[in-house]
């Protein structure tokens, strides 16, 4: 099946639809814009890439509006929780205990109690031997340990968790230490392993499974030997796929699967697969449209500095790391028609006090003036969890639609300036 991303044909359209809809007011400087279908699409997608058993817990982090989490889990796929928070924001969103998979590094005595009490069906990767003692010896909860094995996915430095320093996971170099405790600690059920996001070898991921893979054995070995009737039942891949925000086709998951059945096959016929992708199932899904406030002109030769209600406020990963991903950029006129004008270099500026404040540099767009708007594509991955407070501006409205249902509703008021009050306390 194609993986579908936004048109550019779809940004006038929606937005007129909105306006039409009375969903946009003056005071909506910035709006984002959520596609369902969207996001149906890269669920079907890993419906029908992976085993029927497989639990796809889609990763918070990379996108926790509610009103995409209950949608993910009326899907009956689930949630990947990175702390006790996020943890709750799944409860909230209705999803089933059973389908939500907590992984933090950092879970404390209080966080275990509350979710053995709250929510028992839990899956909780434990991230360290230590972190064991600290589970009921009895509880319904899914246990699984996460393995640091210790492979290099090609991901950027800041993504790449499996170094020998890394805070996650149990080395794998520590064989015996791991197999032991899975004697000591029967309720470890399954193995868990997240080796870095945006991965470039995917070889080196299937690698590392097959690694996970043979520990499995080990542990399974080493209680039968002791008697104790225990099975490695499921084994969590993590996430890690990247995405592409360039034009083109976009990267499928035929090549990571293909590695996996080469050199894991056991993964698909003698355990339960947990997925965890953030980034594959949300980049494509929102877009962000931003008025012009001001164009300023520096000089005659010189790129124009149009200025916009979102910079490193919301894309504060692309803007403080200059090798983030590169948006896509149209230009709407201020009745919402594409413009497609001669184009002029520009500096577009996010609204925020500081230099390094720039969404591109240098960049051709149609000549902008002031009330045209800007639209920033592909922002549905680590964009609104990493919201900054910084110059202390609100978050804007997000409108969620689906074209092919026929339905479009506000599904995140814009902040209020009182929420900002009260956030600083
Ligand atoms: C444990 C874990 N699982 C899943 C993810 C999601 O990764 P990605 O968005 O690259 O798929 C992350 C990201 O940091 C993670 O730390």
């Amino acid at each position: 099946m194609e993986l579908i991303r936004q048109q550019t044909k779809d940004y006038p359209k929606v937005y007129q639809w909105a306006t039409q809809e009375g969903l946009t007011h003056p005071e909506d400087t910035a709006v984002v814009f959520y596609d369902f279908d969207i996001l149906d699409n890269r669920l079907d997608y890993l419906e029908q890439h992976f085993p029927a058993n497989t639990l796809h817990a889609v990763a918070i982090k990379s996108n926790p509006l509610r009103a995409v989490l209950t949608h993910i889990g009326q899907r009956g796929f689930g949630l990947e929780s990175a702390s006790w928070e996020e943890t709750v924001l799944a409860q909230r969103a209705q999803v089933p205990a059973e389908r939500i998979v907590f992984d933090s590094p950092v879970k404390t005595q209080r966080e275990i109690d509350w979710c053995a009490t709250h929510l028992p069906d839990l899956h909780l990767n434990a991230n360290s031997l230590a972190e064991l003692s600290r589970l009921p010896a009895k509880s319904d909860l899914r246990v699984g340990l996460r393995i640091n094995p210790l492979v290099d996915p090609g991901s950027p430095d800041e993504y790449n968790v499996s170094t020998a320093v890394s805070k996650f996971g149990v080395p794998i170099t520590h064989w015996s230490d791991i197999v032991e405790a899975a004697v000591r600690y029967p309720f470890i059920q399954g193995l868990h392993l997240h080796i870095g996001s945006e991965m470039s070898r995917l070889d080196a991921h299937a690698g590392a499974v097959r690694k996970v893979l043979d520990l499995a054995k080990a542990i399974r070995e080493a209680r039968a030997k002791k008697g104790i009737d225990a099975p490695i039942a499921f084994i969590d891949v993590g996430g890690g796929f990247p995405a592409r925000y360039a034009g083109g086709p976009q990267p499928d998951l035929s090549e990571y699967l293909l590695f996996l059945r080469k050199q894991a096959p056991e993964l698909f016929t003698d355990y339960r697969i947990i997925t965890e992708f953030g980034r594959f199932v949300q980049a494509h899904t929102a877009w962000m449209v931003s008025d012009v406030e001001y164009v300023l002109q520096p000089g005659p030769d010189q790129p124009h500095v149009p200025i916009i209600h979102c910079g490193a406020d919301l894309l504060l990963r692309e803007i403080y790391q200059p090798n983030g991903p590169e948006h896509q950029l149209a230009v709407l006129k201020a009745d919402g028609q594409l413009k497609s004008a001669d184009t002029w270099p520009v500096h577009l500026a996010g609204p925020l006090c500081f230099a390094g404040d720039y969404l591109t540099r240098g960049t051709e767009l149609p000549r902008l003036e002031t009330g045209d708007k800007v639209v920033v594509a592909d922002i549905g991955a680590n964009s609104f969890s990493m919201w900054s407070r910084h110059c202390s501006r609100v978050f804007p409205k997000v409108i969620g639609y689906s074209q092919r249902q026929g339905w479009i509703r506000v599904i995140k008021e814009r902040e209020d300036v009182e929420d900002v009050v009260r956030f600083w306390g």
